[in-house]
Formats: C-alpha cells, structure tokens, sequence
C-alpha cells in the first residue's frame, strides 16, 4: 500500500502534535500538524510504531498478542528473549502481553543504535564539521536545494545546523500535500474509488474535522535518501532524477506526470479526490502555470541529484 519509510534519524522526532509552536517559550506561530512517525503520523514512538507492522493484516499479520508470543517462543532467540525478560520466578511466555511489550520494546531500543540509525558519517556532514569540501557540482546543487527562488527544498527538508547546533536531518517533520501520481502498481488503486488519504485518515480523528489534512504525508528525512529504490508515500518513482523533475515541473509540464481523461484534459493530481486538491501545495519549487519555463533545467536537476548522493553515510575522505 505504501514505499516502506526510512526508520533512520527519527531519535528527535517528536510526538504527533495538531499544533506545532517551534518556540521556546510557546508564543511562536503555529507551525500546524507536525511529528509522529509513519507516513501519516499513525505512531507516537518507535515502540508504537513496531506493533503497527507486526499485526497489520497486509504485513506480518499476526492474528493476537498469543499469535506474536507463539512465533516468538518457537524462534531461534527464544531463550535469548527469555533470559533477558523473564523476572526472578516468573517466565515472560506465560503472558503473551508481556512478549508483546517487550519485543517492541526491545525494537525500540534497537532503534536507538547510533551506528545502524543516526551514524551522521555523511560526506555532508563531514562538510559541515569542516573536513571536507564539496566538488563543484555538489556545492552548485545544495545551492539550487537552498535557493528559495530554484529548489527550495531546504523550507521543507531543513539543510542547517539546528538552533541548538545539531546537524540538520533533511526534514522540518511537518506534513504537506504534493500531489504525487496516483501509483498503478498498487493493487487497491484498482478500484477508482480507493485512496490513500494520508494525514486526515490516520486514524487520531474524525475525518470531516480535518478536511484539509487530507492528501498531506510527513516530509521524510534526505538523509540516505539516494540508496532508496522507492520514492514518495506510494513509492510511484523509481530514481532520485524523476523525483527532482517532478518539483521542477508539476504544475508547467502537468502531462508528463498525469494520464488524460477521454476528452484529452490532463487529470493532475489524480491520486486524490477532486475536493482536496486546493489542499495541494503551491509554494516554490511548485506554482508555476503550464507552458512556463521549469523551475529547474535539467543540468540544475542533474545537480540538485548529486547533492542529494552527499546524504550517504560512510563516507570515507579519500586522503586519509
Ligand atoms: C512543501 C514542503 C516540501 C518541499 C518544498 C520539498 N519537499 Fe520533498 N518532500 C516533502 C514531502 C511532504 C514528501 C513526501 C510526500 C509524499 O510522499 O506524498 C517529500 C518527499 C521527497 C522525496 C522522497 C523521499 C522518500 O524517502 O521517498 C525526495 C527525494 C524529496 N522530497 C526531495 C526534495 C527536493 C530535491 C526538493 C526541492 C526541489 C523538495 N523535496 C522540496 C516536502 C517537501
């Protein structure tokens, strides 16, 4: 139903929050729906989010907390997960709750390994700790990304260093509506009344309150992003190239992106129901009207793409 999210530098996304004040003391504005985990913020913490997969019908669908804790007692680890959770007298397999609490726990805390999940080895950050320099191209393409007027992917996936000094994680944790292709590999698109709605069918509220949350999926974070194979909520792109052209031509080269209806109209945004798509964003790189030049020239998207590559971990400086 969905390209499998990164689950790497989500140690500091916060809690799912409606209303999100990026301000000490409270009083800054209202940065709207931002955090949680998930595509759609269906989580709160790594923990919750484990137990998403692990009983969903379409993925690992175990059937009952006694399901999961039978798989877990018949598998190689058994004796490992006993040891490590079984108190003095009591065995953590006669309570299926328990197994449950503790596998999501322990995928919790896995998910808290700085190596496997927040190594900030990129060449990027190597850049920004001073230790290395950008080629040419790289350095003209994180300037496209920044540029609010070119890329300006940075108002969204934020490229410098935190208020507090950290190194940026390449997402603000907000939520928008791009208006990405409707998917046809997937199996429920079949049906032309499905669709993946997102942020205001999380599963936190009722629908009607939050029509204009409709359509919008979380900014993923940049980082590792060019070792991905899927991109977007419904994975309908397959390179880092086609991504970036889709910014720099949404909306002045629609039919390269949207089928046509019988009478030859491109239907743009026909991933979602026509009254939620002035809930689409239309804020630089986006906003152009057809026929415009693209915001972008292929050479600018040729960059922005080997930009993007400098947000591997493990990179290794050449001299030393
Ligand atoms: C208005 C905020 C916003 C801006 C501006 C923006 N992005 Fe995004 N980006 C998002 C959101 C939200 C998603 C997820 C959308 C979805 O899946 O429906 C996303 C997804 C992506 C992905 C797919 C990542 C993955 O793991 O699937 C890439 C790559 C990307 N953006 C790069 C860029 C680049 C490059 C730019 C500038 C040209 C840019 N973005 C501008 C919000 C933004």
């Amino acid at each position: 139903m969905r390209a499998v999210p990164t689950l790497r530098y989500l140690v500091t996304t916060v809690p799912f929050t409606a209303h999100f004040i990026d301000d000490e003391d409270g009083h800054g504005e209202d940065g709207g729906p931002t955090g949680g985990l998930t595509w759609s913020g269906r989580a709160d913490t790594p923990h919750e989010q484990a137990l998403i997969p692990l009983f969903a019908h379409n993925e690992m669908a175990n059937a009952s907390p006694a399901d999961l804790a039978r798989r877990v007692m018949h598998s190689a680890y058994a004796a490992d997960f006993e040891a490590a959770f079984s108190g003095p007298g009591e065995r953590v397999f006669d309570d299926p709750a328990r197994v449950v609490s503790w596998l999501a726990s322990a995928l919790e805390v896995y998910q808290q390994s700085e190596n496997e999940f927040y190594p900030f080895s990129s060449k990027y950050d190597a850049f920004m700790r001073h230790q290395a320099t950008l080629s040419p191209a790289e350095m003209r393409g994180l300037t496209l990304f920044n540029a609010p007027n070119k890329g300006n992917c940075a108002s969204c996936h934020t490229s410098s260093l935190t208020s507090s000094g950290g190194l940026p994680r390449f997402t603000d944790s907000a939520y928008s509506a791009l208006g990405v292709p409707r998917n046809r590999a997937i199996r429920a698109n079949g049906d032309p009344k499905y669709f993946d709605l997102g942020l205001c069918a999380n599963g936190r509220f009722n629908r009607s309150e939050h029509d204009d949350w409709c359509g919008l999926f979380k900014t993923p974070t940049l980082r590792n992003v060019a070792t991905r194979r899927a991109f977007f909520h419904n994975g309908v792109f397959h390179s880092l190239e086609q991504v970036v052209r889709f910014y720099a031509t949404r909306d002045s080269q629609p039919e390269r992106w949207y089928p046509k209806d019988t009478r030859g109209k491109v239907r743009k945004f026909d991933d979602l129901p026509a009254r939620y798509h002035g809930n689409v964003n239309v804020s630089a790189p986006f906003g152009a009207s057809p026929g415009d030049r693209p915001r972008l020239t292929e050479a600018e998207v040729r960059d922005i793409v080997t930009f993007l590559n400098t947000l591997t971990d493990g990179w290794k400086s050449p001299t030393n």
